[in-house]
């Protein structure tokens, strides 16, 4: 391998661009070409790269967002798709392709790999913490940070009227986000995708809430559980406990954005070196991520449909904790 290229893509993650310097300056190192491609996998297709070097990758470390922006491609997953990225990659003479991103950028990248034998690495980039083979996804630190910084603030208006809460969180079909956030916050409950949890659970605990007469309480609601969106949640709350001040928040896209955590930055810049050097050596297809601290190497299509799973302990620890 000679020349490589980078790209980001699906929803940003606080750290990407930590991810890209490393990659970057770990490709300078070993003295490689390296390519930045924009937009992601649109970018792939219409020959949006630029030639990058140790020094066009300074000052981004602190920085939220990607500095190569980034798209959900619907052209990337069609087989004239796939060839348009092919064809600019022969024309760039880029012999390995490094994604940063998600379950979305994975797939697509997997089939590229199938299909055209591309050699190609992904570095796991999303707040949602979804994927299997690592414990941790770059950005999830910052995300989770950021949410717990939200709601301690909206815990200060709630409990100075005796409100209660829902406050919606990011994670799509995951609620890593929630779970975690909920135990960080002390939420009187947390509403998960992977829970069937009935309005009748939730409300025997905003009754014990109630009935321990707390000042302020706060449920969690990931945007991916069954029960609905957190208005009709709300509603429904509403019909039930007539009495309580029911308030709603969505804390939507504020929880992509802002500068990555020191946890972020470093895990960006470990796998970053990782995604480099494993390629060098003849890993394709694979994901690199970091699992009990130890570097590995996982099939792309394994960490997507593996999907990583909630610990049922915290769970367990925030309904004790709820009291
Ligand atoms: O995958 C990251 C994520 O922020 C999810 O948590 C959320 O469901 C989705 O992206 C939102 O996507 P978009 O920014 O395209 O609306």
């Amino acid at each position: 391998i000679k020349t490589l290229a980078v790209l980001t893509s699906g929803g940003d993650a606080p750290g990407m661009n930590a991810a890209i310097r490393a990659v970057v300056r770990t490709a300078v190192f070993y003295e490689k070409r390296i390519f930045g491609i924009k937009r992601g996998y649109d970018g792939l297709i219409e020959g949006d790269f630029e030639e990058l070097n140790s020094k066009s990758v300074k000052n981004i470390l602190n920085l939220g967002g990607t500095i190569l922006k980034s798209a959900r491609s619907e052209e990337f997953k069609t087989e004239a798709g796939q060839m348009k990225a092919y064809e600019q990659l022969q024309k760039h003479g880029v012999d390995g392709l490094i994604v940063i991103g998600g379950n979305g950028t994975f797939t697509g990248a997997h089939r590229f790999f199938e299909a055209h034998g591309v050699p190609v690495i992904g570095i796991p980039g999303t707040i949602d913490n979804d994927l299997f083979g690592t414990d941790y996804t770059i950005g999830y630190d910052t995300a989770t940070n950021t949410v717990v910084d939200c709601i301690d603030k909206i815990r200060d208006t709630a409990s100075s009227h005796n409100r209660l809460f829902f406050v919606e969180v990011m994670g799509r079909d995951s609620g890593f986000i929630a779970m975690n956030t909920a135990v960080a916050i002390g939420a009187l409950d947390v509403i998960l995708p992977e829970q069937n949890k009935s309005y009748e659970d939730l409300f025997v605990e905003i009754e014990k809430g109630a009935s321990n007469k707390k000042t302020s309480n706060i449920v969690v609601v990931a945007e991916g559980n069954k029960l609905g969106d957190s208005f009709s949640i709300a509603n429904k709350v509403r019909e039930h406990f007539p009495q309580l001040d029911t308030k709603v928040t969505i804390l939507g896209h504020l929880q992509r954005g802002g500068a990555p955590s020191c946890f972020d930055r470093v895990t960006a810049s470990k796998l970053g070196v990782a995604a480099v050097e494993g390629l060098l050596n003849g890993r394709f297809d694979v994901m690199a991520g970091m699992v009990d601290e130890e570097l590995t190497y996982t099939f792309l299509q394994q960490a997507v449909m593996n999907k990583a799973q909630l610990d049922p302990e915290m769970l367990r620890i925030s309904k004790i904790l709820a009291i």
